[in-house]
């Protein structure tokens, strides 16, 4: 097994990965407290999965209006810096390497969660959603279209993410850019209906994704930034079908080559009212392969098998496994001996506190709770 091609290490630019399974980012609602800031719990709980070639970070808020969900961290305050601080300590003591995934929920955030004042959107327009605040489940409102000042703030808040990133010891940035992110509202043709140099044109629903990169490569150099999609529609809104999604994506893809990015996420997820036939159909990673010159990091169902006949096929570098690894902590270990996997339980993903956490077993006994 340890010879199959998921055990082969990769550099992206100066940092080497020892093998291409990584942890893909997962919001695991763990940092109850009124600060938002991350916990010894999920020191423990990255600790715990630093055998992984690469973890990506839950998404985490990149300033106080970013915030669109309950118990995520942040890293916007000095708090916040040191909880991550201590994660990314424990990470590189156990030889792991860990990306910090910046996030910012844009519309689909709530006034619960912004002391009654309207999220922001590219455009005032209701997703017609739910929303998951401390007063429960609301539904959304309709959002405040950015104005340029706005924009202006928000690049600001993502460069001053990115150097908190720095300061807390990360390896680098992922930009999430799927729902539920405000960089993907920003190229929803139902959701951006501006009619300035952000909206209307291909060009122009990929401006601000691309200032946003251009604003943290004052920080990082591109080799340490990855940026997360969804091609496929994971989330449907009326007035966009799949096919304008995967245009969008296409075009962003080709955009993302000026970059020497460390690798661009790709994720290829259940579509709304498509069989898991005719997605499967859809060749996503082999089209995007055709488009995007740069490393790529697939996910989305995979499996030992899946993931090593893709890396064969050609089609990806590496492979992001999310649920899996919410439940496996020695997932390498596990892939390597071909042994069993524990099941994960969806009850605890987003809600709950050590169990369903950090009490997933490991094959060695002395890792457990180590
Ligand atoms: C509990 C949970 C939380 C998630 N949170 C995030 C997140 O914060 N950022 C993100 O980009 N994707 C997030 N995802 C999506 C996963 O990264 C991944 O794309 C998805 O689970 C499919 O991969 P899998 O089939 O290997 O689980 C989350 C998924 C789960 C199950």
């Amino acid at each position: 097994m340890s010879s199959s091609p998921l055990f082969q290490s990769i550099s992206l630019g100066s940092l080497t990965l020892p093998n291409r399974i990584a942890m893909a980012p997962m919001t695991r609602g763990r940092s109850k407290n009124p600060g938002i800031v991350p916990t010894e719990m999920q020191a423990l709980y990255y600790g715990q999965r630093a055998s992984a070639g690469l973890i990506i970070s839950e998404g985490t808020w990149i300033s106080k209006e970013a915030i669109g969900f309950i118990n995520v961290p942040g890293i916007f305050s000095e708090a916040q810096v040191e909880g991550w601080r201590a994660i990314t300590e424990i990470v590189h003591q156990k030889e792991g390497r860990i990306f910090l995934q910046l996030g910012h929920a844009g519309l689909l955030s709530h006034p619960h969660h912004l002391d009654g004042e309207l999220p922001l959107g590219p455009s005032s327009i209701n997703p017609l959603t739910k929303s998951y605040t401390a007063q429960g489940v609301q539904d959304t409102v309709t959002p405040r279209e950015m104005s340029l000042e706005d924009i202006q703030r928000t690049l600001s808040d993502y460069r001053n993410a990115a150097q908190n990133a720095k300061d807390a010891g990360f390896d680098g940035i992922e930009l999430h850019v799927q729902h539920p992110s405000i960089l993907s509202q920003f190229l929803s043709n139902a959701l951006n209906k501006r009619t300035d140099q952000y909206g209307g044109t291909m060009e122009n629903k990929t401006r601000f994704l691309l200032e946003v990169l251009d604003t943290v490569m004052t920080v990082w150099h591109s080799k340490r930034i990855s940026v997360r999609i969804t091609p496929n529609l994971s989330y449907s809104q009326p007035g966009e079908t799949p096919d304008d999604s995967e245009n969008t994506y296409r075009f962003v893809a080709q955009q993302l080559n000026k970059y020497d990015l460390a690798f661009l996420h790709i994720v290829d997820r259940p579509e709304p009212g498509i069989s898991p036939e005719a997605q499967k159909d859809r060749k996503l990673f082999e089209n995007f392969r055709k488009i995007y010159k740069g490393t790529i990091m697939a996910n989305g169902g995979f499996t030992l098998e899946k993931a090593n006949q893709l890396l064969e096929d050609g089609y990806a570098d590496i492979i992001s496994f999310g649920t899996l690894y919410i439940s496996n902590p020695d997932l390498v270990e596990r892939f390597r001996t071909n042994a069993n996997l524990n099941d994960a339980d969806p009850a605890t993903f987003f809600v709950g506190d050590d169990n369903g956490y950090i009490d997933y077993p490991s094959l060695s006994l002395n890792e457990h709770y180590a």
